[in-house]
């Protein structure tokens, strides 16, 4: 994969209506997007697939809706306030600024790039002999790197779990880092940034009360525990899901929707006996690498990467990392919190948030494992995997979007062959028809060739067709978007085809 593919992903999304700068009118803001008809659909299909397999799929699971607003003491007792910032550093020639962290690990991306040339350079000089493990783990220059690479990672964790800003700024000097934009050293010193956005509530001046846009979602759901334990019957373990809006000042804003100012998190908190986490922990990093897999991209996108540095509160995290077109990221968090959260709410509101278990007969604070998922990643991650430019035999081109078909945005497409001849009201009949248990598109206009390019760019998985034989003996065409056959079906018979293929069942077991 590579940045030309990303820019034709990009340029695609926006071209088939899936995601738009926002304000684009007045230049788009940056690092916020609006998401377009097929997007919205693709989005919303995310979502459910997601909360099917969470709430819908577990009895000891519920869901909430919380308010992105919330009382600014929740940020304060889960350490936000204090401790949710990223560490800054400007260029005093050009102005700009930068996370200073962020600089180090371009740097070591260049480092890397100068094994994978060396790589490719061997592979290209050797051929089919070349053995790339060995030259990796023998070639002297590639190993010269790699300790490099070791050695500042090594010297940047420790900066960062320290929160030693000096000792940042000390290994930007030392790697001789300079500014992109004015090619200079002369640097500010590294300052922590803040990266909740503020707000205030009430009119009046003076009396109005400072609030943050939430930055996670699951504050929402352990504030809510007691409610949820009084009104939903749960007992432990169970866990609480939710689906929403957070929003973080990020101040590397690029990789187009990967890394957002505005984006949603689709997060569970998973309540569970103190003692027992770790068990669930590994039960839940299987379940959602089960769910990744469900979707049936190929596995090697995906990996796990185990946190070296664990937060305070954590006594275990992972990333599930998706491989993007610009390399590995992670797209979901799991993360065994501890009780940290609830106890925090706990001393700060002076209200109790805790679990009698009625058989341990004990009273105690659940300990918490959590799921984390970007869904603005999620669908970033299924464009970039379906996303592919194929030579037909006739010597054209396609594009194609091989989304499965559980998340396309629109499932099936009906289309006349021609615009005459009754074909068109036939076409439509079959639409109506469709409509009340599918996301169908009719289409009619151009040669059919080019109307079923227009479905395979927005990864309809199926195209009905209505020709003159319909019209004889009510049966149409079914064309399958990624193997291009056609296979001759009753008309009638096509509800229950889509509702074997999109069967979440299928899919997810
Ligand atoms: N409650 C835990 C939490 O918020 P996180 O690792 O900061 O953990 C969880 O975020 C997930 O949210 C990430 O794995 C990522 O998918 C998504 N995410 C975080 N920051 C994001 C951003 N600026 N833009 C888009 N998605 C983001």
């Amino acid at each position: 994969m590579s940045d030309d593919l990303f820019k034709k992903i990009t340029s695609h999304a926006k071209e088939y209506g899936f995601v738009y700068p926002s304000s684009e009118i007045y230049d788009g803001l940056s690092a916020v997007y609006d998401y377009g008809p097929n997007g919205v659909l693709l989005k919303n299909n995310i979502k459910q697939y997601w909360w099917k397999a969470m709430v819908q799929l577990h009895e000891n699971i519920v869901g909430i809706d919380a308010a992105i607003f919330m009382h600014p003491t929740v940020w304060k007792a889960s350490g936000h306030t204090d401790a949710f910032n990223d560490p800054l550093i400007d260029n005093k020639d050009s102005k700009k600024r930068y996370r200073a962290d962020q600089l180090v690990e371009d740097h070591l991306a260049k480092i890397q790039a100068k094994i994978e040339k060396e790589v490719r350079k061997a592979r290209k000089r050797f051929g089919d002999a070349f053995d790339e493990a060995k030259f990796r783990a023998e070639h002297p220059r590639v190993q010269k790197y790699a300790a490099q690479i070791d050695e500042i990672s090594r010297k940047l964790n420790n900066a960062l779990a320290n929160n030693d800003l000096a000792a940042l700024k000390a290994l930007i000097d030392e790697l001789e880092i300079a500014d992109p934009v004015s090619g200079t050293r002369n640097w500010t010193d590294v300052k922590q940034f803040n990266l909740m956005f503020q707000t205030q509530l009430g009119a009046v001046a003076g009396s109005a009360q400072h609030l943050y846009l939430r930055p996670e979602t699951a504050q929402g759901i352990f504030v809510n525990f007691n409610n949820v334990l009084k009104t939903a019957r749960v007992k432990i373990p169970f866990g609480i899901a939710q689906i929403g809006k957070a929003f973080r000042n990020e101040i590397i804003a690029r990789q187009f929707i990967f890394r957002m100012r505005e984006f949603e998190q689709m997060e569970m908190q998973f309540f569970v006996r103190p003692g027992t986490e770790m068990k669930w922990y590994e039960s839940w990093k299987e379940k959602r690498m089960h769910w990744h897999r469900s979707l049936g991209f190929p596995a090697d996108l995906y990996r796990f990467k185990d946190h070296e540095q664990l937060a305070h509160y954590a006594n275990a995290a992972t990333d599930i990392e998706f491989r993007f077109p610009f390399g590995f990221k992670e797209l979901e968090g799991i993360h065994s919190r501890t009780d940290f959260d609830l106890r925090r709410h706990e001393e700060f509101s002076g209200r109790k948030m805790r679990y009698f278990d009625p058989e341990t007969r004990e009273t105690y604070i659940p300990y918490v494992i959590e799921t984390s998922i970007g869904l603005d990643r999620m669908f970033l991650a299924v464009l970039s995997a379906s996303y592919a430019e194929e030579s037909l035999d006739d010597g054209s081109t396609r594009i194609v979007l091989r989304i499965p078909a559980i998340l396309a945005p629109v499932q099936v497409a009906v289309l006349p062959l021609v615009k005459k001849d009754g074909l068109p009201e036939k076409a439509r009949e079959i639409f109506d028809r469709l409509k009340w248990d599918f996301q169908v598109q009719y289409d009619e206009k151009d040669a059919i060739g080019r109307r079923y390019r227009r479905q395979d760019a927005i990864g309809t998985p199926y195209a009905v067709t209505v020709d003159h034989q319909t019209l004889t003996d009510n049966t149409v065409t079914l064309r399958n978007r990624d193997t291009m056959q056609q296979e001759r079906i009753p008309a009638d018979d096509i509800p229950h085809i889509l509702n074997q293929r999109l069967n979440l069942k299928a899919w997810l077991d």
